[in-house]
């Protein structure tokens, strides 16, 4: 059976080019960055260069960026490390965040911190006003992702961080499902954190970068020898760090034409959709989004049936975010935009990549019109699960 795969916001395939730069990597070009002879120099040499691409991508510069294992990492590192030089004091996020930044919030609840989480309106904006009226004094830290990983929406940042700036409080954003996929500039950001992920955007599973303007205080989160400028202690993971390196090199030379690739295949995917079945809403934003997301309601069913049948027919998508796939609870972000238990049961989520093909989104389309109605009960067709 040909697989189609439409669950990119969960995780990409590693590029091919991405993989040819990390092959040396694990074959001959062994060496551990802190070494002084020959292969040690490579191996740093290889790694300053991965750490230049990155930078390049969101407009910072080299020295800024901390190589992690991954986007929850970095976040913990940003949201635990910009707190732990305080006893307490508040911190604000939103409803909507992924739970790497929730459960490091959690975490920083039970340590006697106090939590703002800033609800949404019921397109999955965070209002700048909302954010005003939450702050104190004693305000440490704001985190607010870029772009949802479930219905895509983008946030305002450079709204929601100025009104940080004019208080003095940093601001922390998790990137995650932005970067690679919309231009992101640090400095029209206005951000002084930024996390990012390399198995978002084409590159392995388990490296990822936090953004660290300079002079923002951050304390580590482990201990050890003075690796990343002594934020990340531990031996740099190599191959993983040079195919985050092409991963945005690559993410930026192909930014342009990739994004109007993708919003064409996903703006005729909508469009169809509407005209074929009955009762799809869309949820989170319409146009303040990222073109590959799109995450619908189908009034009636189940978005895990639904998933599952896909599934039977070698099709993948997600119902709310990996992370939850499984849980019995409905998704978070859903029900903070106002969809009803049921309304947001119902969603399926569909993130398209740059290798699929209108012939793929054309057979998706079937895929959904044949299995909609038989989990309906329409036209009397048994649904195998
Ligand atoms: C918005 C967002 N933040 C953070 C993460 C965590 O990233 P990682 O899987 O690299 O730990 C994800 C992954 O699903 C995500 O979508």
């Amino acid at each position: 059976m040909k697989h189609l795969y439409f669950d990119h916001n969960a995780t990409t395939p590693i590029d091919e080019a991405v993989l040819t730069t990390m092959l040396p990597y694990l074959r001959g070009s062994f060496g551990n960055h802190s070494s002084v002879h020959a292969l040690g120099r490579e191996a740093k040499g290889a790694i300053e260069q991965a750490r230049l691409h990155v930078a390049d991508l969101i407009g910072a510069v080299p020295d800024e960026i901390i190589f992690t294992s991954g986007g929850t990492e970095s976040i913990n590192l940003a949201v635990l490390g910009a707190a732990a030089s305080y006893q307490g004091g508040r911190i604000i996020t939103s409803q909507v965040e992924h739970p790497a930044v929730l459960n490091s919030c959690a975490y920083l609840e039970r340590a006697g911190f106090e939590v703002v989480y800033l609800p949404v309106d019921n397109q999955g904006i965070v209002k700048p006003s909302q954010l005003e009226n939450a702050l104190s004094s004693d305000t440490r830290l704001i985190s607010s992702m870029l772009a949802n990983n479930e219905t895509g929406t983008i946030q305002p940042i450079s709204e929601l961080s100025a009104i940080a700036r004019q208080h003095g409080i940093p601001f922390h954003t998790d990137a995650v499902q932005a970067v690679g996929k919309i231009p992101v500039n640090v400095d029209e950001l206005g951000v002084q954190l930024l996390s990012l992920s390399g198995h978002k955007i084409y590159a392995p599973k388990g490296i990822g970068a936090l953004y660290i303007r300079c002079g923002t205080k951050i304390v580590p989160q482990l201990y050890g020898g003075h690796h990343e400028r002594g934020f990340r202690p531990g031996t740099e993971n190599i191959t993983g760090i040079v195919g985050l390196g092409a991963a945005c090199q690559l993410a930026k030379q192909r930014m342009a034409e990739d994004s109007a690739y993708i919003a064409d295949l996903a703006k005729t995917l909508w469009r169809t959709l509407n005209e074929r079945i009955e009762g799809v809403t869309l949820n989170g934003h319409a146009d303040k989004k990222l073109p590959a997301t799109l995450n619908i309601s189908l009034a009636g069913i189940s978005g895990e049936s639904l998933l599952m049948n896909l599934d039977l027919e070698g099709i993948a998508v997600s119902a709310g975010s990996a992370c939850s796939a499984g849980s019995l609870t409905a998704s978070h972000v859903l029900l903070a935009l106002g969809l009803s238990d049921a309304q947001a049961r119902s969603s399926i989520r569909i993130s398209i990549g740059r290798g699929n093909t209108l012939e793929e989104v054309a057979a998706l389309i079937e895929a959904l019109c044949r299995i909609v109605p038989r989990l309906r009960g329409e036209g009397g067709g048994q649904s195998p699960l």
